[in-house]
């Protein structure tokens, strides 16, 4: 296989600001000066993996614009294969965020050129599929461009999906899951938000829609892994570190998880690895800049 993972997702210019405390419907409150990062639940799995190592392709659609090009150079000097990212269509997809003094963020994504990724897109990108070992997708794209890209699956590859944000997934999507990738709220969203017991409780009811195997993030708490085939589940608690910035940790876990099981790790061994990545992202600003390379998770 030429790409140990290949993302078909989102790539943002991430507009962050921070505040004291998040403004009240009405409200207006003053923050930080405006930072512009590279962003997009895609891109930021694209880079993470490839700054531990992963050969990494991306499947993409930016604007031609300014926010396009800042997007297709941080792909490229993390060595991100970047010619599936393609260009035009709309504007480049923003995220407006703000962060908290406790490193937590809000997030508002306009899709913009992400919502132009069209199944079509996916089709013509067979080659980059057919040369991948796991595939990496998430919903800041249209859900047909997810499903499509399920369909697509190399026989032998492997569809690691986060639901994020969370919508509604069709049955043969979440059959092709192998894993499932979620935190609490998505869990819940997925589940049904009447759903009761703590976390360590919904990996059967969550594998009973046809994953075969799902993660569950608990944030600073780790993750938590079901696999079907095992029959087992396990907590990987990661170190404890200070939150700078949450943004992209969850992005950055997905991707060190994708890039492990592509090359052999078993579900709890992956995660593990895991937990570490995530733990590093959180530790200073941004998303992607903040993304270890394997000597910083080593020296976690
Ligand atoms: O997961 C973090 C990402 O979510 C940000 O980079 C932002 O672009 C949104 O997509
Ligand atoms: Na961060």
């Amino acid at each position: 296989d030429r790409y140990d993972l290949l993302v078909v997702g989102s790539a943002n210019a991430d507009l962050v600001i921070g505040v004291e405390r998040r403004p009240a419907p009405g409200e207006t409150v003053l923050g930080s000066d405006l930072a512009v990062h590279p962003g997009g639940k895609g891109a930021n799995q694209a880079v993470a993996a490839a700054r531990l190592g992963a050969r990494t392709a991306l499947l993409a659609r930016v604007g031609d614009d300014d926010h396009g090009r800042l997007l297709l150079e941080s792909q490229r000097t993390a060595g991100v294969d970047t010619d599936g990212v393609l260009v035009g269509g709309a504007p480049t997809g923003v995220a407006l965020i703000t962060v908290d003094p406790s490193g937590d963020n809000s997030i508002v994504v306009s899709p913009g050129a992400n919502g132009r990724l069209t199944p079509e897109d996916v089709r013509a990108a067979a080659p980059l599929l057919a040369a991948a070992r796991v595939v990496s997708v998430q919903l800041e794209i249209p859900l047909e461009t997810v499903a499509e890209t399920a369909r697509r699956l190399p026989a032998g590859a492997r569809l690691v999906l986060n639901p994020s944000p969370p919508a509604p997934l069709p049955a043969e999507v979440l059959a092709a899951c192998d894993p499932l990738v979620v935190n609490e709220h998505e869990a819940r969203f997925i589940l049904g938000e009447g759903v009761g017991g703590a976390p360590q409780d919904w990996a059967p009811a969550l594998l009973a829609l046809g994953p075969r195997s799902v993660v569950i993030t608990l944030g600073a708490d780790g993750a938590l892994v079901a696999d079907s085939r095992a029959d087992s589940l396990d907590h990987l608690v990661g170190p404890r570190v200070g939150a700078v910035d949450t943004t992209g940790a969850g992005d950055a876990f997905t991707a060190a998880l994708a890039w492990r099981l592509g090359r052999g790790d078993d579900l709890r061994e992956a995660a593990a690895f895991a937990v570490r990545v995530g733990a590093a992202a959180v530790t200073s600003q941004g998303a992607q800049a903040s993304f270890p390379t394997l000597d910083e998770v080593d020296a976690l």
